[in-house]
């Protein structure tokens, strides 16, 4: 039998080779990417601060953005070819995107069958968690950053907490495992409630995890000297907590970002991710799909490699496939947030999606 061919990149910082028996989404660091992020929708029904300004972005025309068929292709090949074994549906809010139900069953039904979890805003969640856990999801994140109605329109400038309150009791309800909640806390806005969460958290039984903010807003307004960072929110959980160092931390935590800390005198663990002070993109294994069928190989990439193209025009998977390879080999060892020459990326963070 011939060999398979061989495909090289053009790209000399990609220095990896396609061939078919043996696909993975390698980069030159030797990072392999296993947990692919979709963004289904780049719309939103709330208006984060730390997101979008108040009138909403552009959003994509309809025919840019991937049709159900489209995305489950995908999908699929990321998942039967290319080694993707966690899809992750976020937006925009992804509870937006019709048939989200149909996609979370379609892609439970692949083989291997990968882990489906979802990042939502938690708007609408409480009429929908059955059906997502019923379709094949099993874990879920609600963003949730105040517990105070006034600081929640603040924020987000939708008056919608209680919605949000719904939704999360209502994925614990439907058997979602685990139900994180992501929390950006903003100086003067609500920094002073890490402690309100945590003890709410705690109440709920859901997995709180703080985020540093990070320059991924549409208006660019992010500022260094003014974001709170991890070390701001253990110092002030700790006026209200005793926090140890998890001890079981550095065993399970593998790729994932967030560094634990137990709870004195309790089982609980609460997250901080030093998403900015302290990277963690040695460890990463995500790869990301945008709404309009763009591969971007980190949040913070300033390329991005056109799968809908190729998809459009009659492309084989293998195809496809040989592209995703070449489009994450590309990928840079960090994503240089502290560089003199960092520039943020073109896409919010809306439409490249967490
Ligand atoms: N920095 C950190 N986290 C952010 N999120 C949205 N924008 C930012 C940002 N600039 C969070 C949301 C959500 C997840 C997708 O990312 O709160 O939980
Ligand atoms: Fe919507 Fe999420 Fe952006 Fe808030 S952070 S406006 S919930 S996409």
């Amino acid at each position: 039998m011939l060999p398979f061919p061989r495909i090289r990149s053009q790209d000399p910082a990609a220095r990896v080779t396609v061939s078919p028996r043996s696909r993975v989404l390698a980069d030159s660091f030797g990072r392999v990417a296993t947990d692919l992020r979709v963004s289904l929708t780049d719309r939103c029904n709330l208006r984060c601060t730390y997101c979008m300004p108040a009138e909403g972005l552009d959003w994509m025309p309809h025919d840019q953005v991937l049709t159900d068929d489209e995305m489950v292709r995908l999908i699929t090949i990321g998942v039967t070819l290319l080694g993707i074994r966690t899809v992750r549906l976020t937006g925009g809010e992804p509870l937006l995107r019709k048939n989200l139900e149909r996609l979370v069953a379609d892609i439970s039904a692949l083989a291997p069958r990968p882990v489906v979890a979802l990042t939502t805003n938690g708007i609408g969640l409480a009429a929908r968690a059955e059906a997502l856990a019923a379709a094949g999801l099993t874990r879920i994140n609600v963003s949730l950053d105040t517990l105070n109605p006034a600081t929640f329109k603040q924020l987000t400038r939708r008056p919608r907490l209680d919605d949000v309150l719904a939704g999360v009791a209502a994925a614990r309800r439907a058997g979602l495992n685990p139900v994180k909640i992501n929390s950006v806390l903003m100086r003067g806005v609500n920094d002073h409630e890490a402690a309100d969460l945590l003890s709410w958290a705690m109440t709920e039984q859901v997995h709180l995890r703080f985020i540093e903010q990070m320059p991924l807003d549409a208006q660019h307004a992010w500022d260094r000297t003014q974001m709170i960072t991890a070390a701001d929110i253990r110092e002030q959980l700790a006026q209200q907590f005793g926090l140890v160092e998890d001890p079981d931390d550095a065993a399970v935590r593998g790729s994932a970002p967030a560094e634990l800390f137990r709870v004195v005198g309790t089982n609980y663990s609460v997250g901080i991710i030093s998403a900015v002070t302290k990277p963690f993109c040695g460890a990463c294994d995500r790869v990301r799909l945008t709404a309009d069928g763009q591969i971007r190989n980190c949040l913070f990439s300033r390329v991005e490699s056109d799968l809908r193209a190729p998809l459009r025009n009659g492309a084989s998977d293998e195809e496809i496939a040989d592209q995703w390879v070449l489009a994450v080999a590309g990928k840079r060892a960090g994503h240089g947030i502290d560089d003199p020459s960092f520039l943020q990326p073109d896409r919010p963070m809306s439409a490249i999606g967490g």
